[in-house]
């Protein structure tokens, strides 16, 4: 087992449904998750946010499959585990926690039940005492009253069900929690509560967390790295603070100033436009139909990634370009066939 401080590394991930018409949904994806942070996620909706979670949960839909790239799990090929290997590690190593928490539990079956139903299969030998008691201490732990053992999912309000949800994730001690926009469809003040708690048992456990949202001004204050998706690509990762300060993208700061912020207090601007279309992606950078400061090599060539301080504060976008072609001049004369497109 490897004890480097990086947990999950992707590489150059691309994911497509195919249909017709195919969709690619991720597009070249490197992306680590270091042991013990917060990673952040975040994108307008429809950029590949729970497709990459997908890739990472072995949970895609039949029709989607990775098509490029590797994801390495604690030094192990995620990618090429069996079903049977993937469902030992399923809660015991990575654990899920989507947006819809009704979808997500049972209806027929008590809360407490599948909690221990997940104890029981992973750990066959545990009494079955014991295993109610780690529910109703596991329910305690989210700061849900632990008699909601006995309640089902339907007599719990939506955010003791996106805790429960949060307990069941953590039942059996994973490395790796990955939340699919969890507090999404909670008002504001539950939604708060329950950051708070995630931050706090995070800090706690130790565990890692892929924290997926729209919501950039909450990764802002809760994430320790943040990294920013665009069109199925990862556009801009850095440090909480480097994005905070020194947010490079012009999608980045686009999306940045179009959530009011709790250390800022801007003002919602926007971004003008909309996403792409992800069966026919624009040439060049994705984003240079929407970007207000594209220059001609924009719609032409793809940018690389570029880390900008040598520690990983990465972007891809040719304003940090270092080649010859990210001149602001007109594309005329230019040798056709030497650029790179998507
Ligand atoms: N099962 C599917 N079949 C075909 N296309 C899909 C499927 N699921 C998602 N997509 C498409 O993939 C793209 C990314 O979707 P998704 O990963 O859900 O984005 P996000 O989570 O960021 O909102 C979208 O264009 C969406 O329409
Ligand atoms: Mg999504």
């Amino acid at each position: 087992m490897s004890h480097s401080s990086v947990l999950l590394q992707m590489e150059n991930l691309s994911v497509t449904y195919f249909g017709p018409p195919d969709v690619v949904a991720v597009h070249g994806v490197t992306l680590d998750v270091k042991r013990g942070e917060i990673l952040g996620l975040a994108g307008e909706s429809g950029c590949g946010k729970t497709t990459l979670i997908g890739a990472l949960t072995r949970l895609l839909p039949d029709n989607g499959e990775v098509t490029h790239g590797r994801i390495e799990f604690d030094g192990v090929d995620w990618l090429g585990l069996n079903e049977r290997e993937v469902d030992q590690w399923r809660w015991t190593r990575v654990s899920l926690v989507s947006q819809s928490a009704m979808n997500s539990l049972n209806p027929v079956i008590s809360i407490g039940e599948q909690i221990t139903d997940a104890i029981f299969a992973h750990e066959p030998r545990t009494p079955k005492a014991d295993g109610w008691d780690r529910a109703r201490s596991l329910l305690r732990m989210v700061e849900v009253d632990p008699s909601h053992v006995h309640s089902y999912a339907h007599e719990l309000s939506g955010g003791m069900r996106q805790r429960a949800m949060i307990a069941m994730a953590l039942a059996l001690k994973p490395d790796l929690v990955i939340m699919d926009e969890p507090t999404t469809a909670l008002d504001v003040v539950v939604q708060a509560q329950i950051i708070h708690e995630i931050r706090s048992l995070q800090e706690r456990l130790r565990f890692s967390v892929i924290f997926v949202t729209h919501d950039m001004s909450l990764l802002l204050s809760i994430a320790d790295r943040i990294a920013i998706m665009y069109a199925g690509e990862v556009v801009e990762v850095g440090t909480r603070s480097i994005l905070n300060h020194e947010a490079s993208h012009p999608y980045t700061r686009g999306l940045i100033q179009s959530f009011p912020s709790v250390f800022h207090q801007r003002t919602r601007a926007g971004i003008p436009g909309a996403p792409p279309s992800m069966v026919n992606p624009p040439s060049g950078c994705r984003f240079h139909g929407r970007c207000e400061e594209r220059m001609a090599v924009c719609s032409v060539y793809a940018p690389e990634d570029r880390d900008l301080d040598g520690i990983g504060h990465r972007v891809r976008c040719h304003l940090f370009g270092d080649s010859g072609i990210t001149d602001r001049q007109p594309l005329a004369g230019r040798g056709e066939g030497s650029g790179k497109s998507c």
